[in-house]
């Protein structure tokens, strides 16, 4: 298994941030997701100190869908970096923990009127309108409401990045933004133009997530630029800004090549910098949206070994404490981890097991054909890499409670979010009285 950040072999036990994941089991109890505050601020340094020019300003926006929390609007703001919604529910949880809202961008394909009104009534930076119809609706309310908002459109470049179709979200027919090969696309920024209370910033794209191929990003870069020239003569305007999304890869398993945020964003801003020269264009400002890139390696589950058990078809089972309700990737995605037996370090691993949760669920498992050491009731397990869309992804099934959350560092713990409890699952449940 490789280890990520602060984690390190103590004695044979894991330690996170400084800290014995024994005694964080102890502490907070299992399952429990460990964020490596550490790894977390160490990434968010590497884009700011990475992806800037002196040509344009930059811009990053931690997608917040990977994992939001009060501490992680407080890190984002600590670092400058500013955060995406994607729902009234995002937008709420960020204004909550007073991040300033005019470094918030709102995405969605299908933003309600209650979603366009928060974006006016709490000033949010920019909204990425995702299609023709969401236009009129946001110019209709902020000319009700007599405010400007700044926008973005999201548009659909055709680049098929190479990553599990589920979270491919550029191809021609995605639900996703308005296709740039559409003769349509003119009247749509037409209209865009048209109400003089969104100021139109530019164009945003977002090809997928998980993305290895760092050759795709290049090619967008290409395409966003060649679109945005050609907009700006075809209008006569000055287009001042462009996003590039997310979807930078990170390891889960060997063979995943992941993505160097420092040479990768080094060779985005040269890529940028050289196209517009070569174009003879200008930029005021480029964003990008990471989201797994900052968190994914920086949170571990932490789970307690209930029992095994050998089958007689041969397969042998590891129990342990979560499973689909706290990580629904593996069974969402065929997605694949590492683990180890977190106390046992030091033993080499012996077995082949697949790791089983404790839902009514038969594709309920964190992984198959893993190698472990040999686990007993009361070992620890440790699923690195759920740092992203692990908690965000949670679920209650089979009325599991959602695990805590706690951020490590520099030796000490902080429990960042708490653990539900069994009155959290009923507190919304009402009898009849029909
Ligand atoms: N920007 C936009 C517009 C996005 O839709 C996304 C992710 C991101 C940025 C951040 O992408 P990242 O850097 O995290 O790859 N639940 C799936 C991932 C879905 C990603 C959706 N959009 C998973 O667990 O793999």
């Amino acid at each position: 298994m490789r280890y990520f950040g602060t984690m390190k072999n103590v004695d044979g036990i894991l330690e996170v941030g400084g800290v014995s994941v024994e005694k964080l089991a102890k502490e907070y109890k299992t399952p429990l997701y460990v964020m490596d505050q550490q790894l977390i601020e160490d990434n968010m340094k590497k884009y700011i100190d990475n992806f800037k020019s002196d040509k344009f300003d930059t811009e990053i926006v931690y997608a917040s869908k990977a994992f939001l929390s009060k501490a992680m609007c407080q890190l984002a703001n600590r670092y400058g970096l500013s955060i995406d919604a994607v729902s009234a529910g995002e937008l709420y949880s960020i204004k909550v923990s007073n991040f300033p809202m005019n470094r918030v961008h709102m995405h969605g394909n299908n933003k309600s009127i209650e979603e366009l009104e928060m974006c006016l009534d709490w000033g949010i930076g920019v909204v990425i309108l995702d299609n023709k119809d969401e236009i009129d609706k946001l110019g209709r309310l902020a000319e009700e409401k007599n405010k400007t908002i700044k926008v973005m459109l999201r548009v659909n470049i055709g680049i098929d990045a190479h990553t599990h179709e589920y979270i491919r979200t550029s191809k021609h027919s995605s639900k996703f933004g308005e296709s740039i090969f559409d003769e349509n696309i003119y009247s749509i920024i037409e209209k865009i133009l048209s109400y003089k209370n969104l100021e139109f910033l530019g164009f945003h794209c977002h090809i997928g997530s998980q993305i290895f191929d760092t050759k795709a990003f290049h090619e967008g870069i290409e395409t966003m630029l060649n679109f945005t020239k050609e907009v700006s003569e075809r209008f006569n305007i000055y287009i001042p800004e462009m996003n590039l999304g997310g979807g930078f890869g990170v390891y889960y398993v060997d063979g995943d090549t992941e993505v160097d945020i420092e040479k990768f964003m080094q060779s985005m801003i040269s890529h940028i910098e050289k196209t517009l020269e070569k174009e003879n264009m200008k930029l005021d400002r480029v964003s990008i949206e990471p989201g797994r890139s900052i968190v994914g390696n920086a949170g571990g589950t932490l789970y307690t070994v209930g029992g095994t058990k050998e089958t007689y078809g041969g397969v042998k089972y590891v129990f342990i404490d979560g499973g689909m309700t706290d990580n629904i990737r593996p069974a969402l995605y065929q997605a694949q981890y590492e683990a180890v037996v977190a106390n046992k370090l030091d033993e080499t691993p012996s077995e082949t097991v697949t790791i089983a949760g404790k839902c009514c669920e038969s594709g309920d498992l964190i992984g198959k054909n893993m190698s472990l050491a040999k686990a007993h009731e009361g070992d620890l397990i440790f699923v690195p890499t759920t740092g992203a869309y692990g908690y965000s992804m949670s679920s209650n099934y089979n009325k599991a409670l959602r695990p805590a959350v706690v951020f490590v560092k520099d030796g000490k713990s902080c429990l960042s979010i708490k653990r539900e409890t069994y009155e959290d699952l009923v507190s919304k449940d009402i009898f009849l009285d029909i």
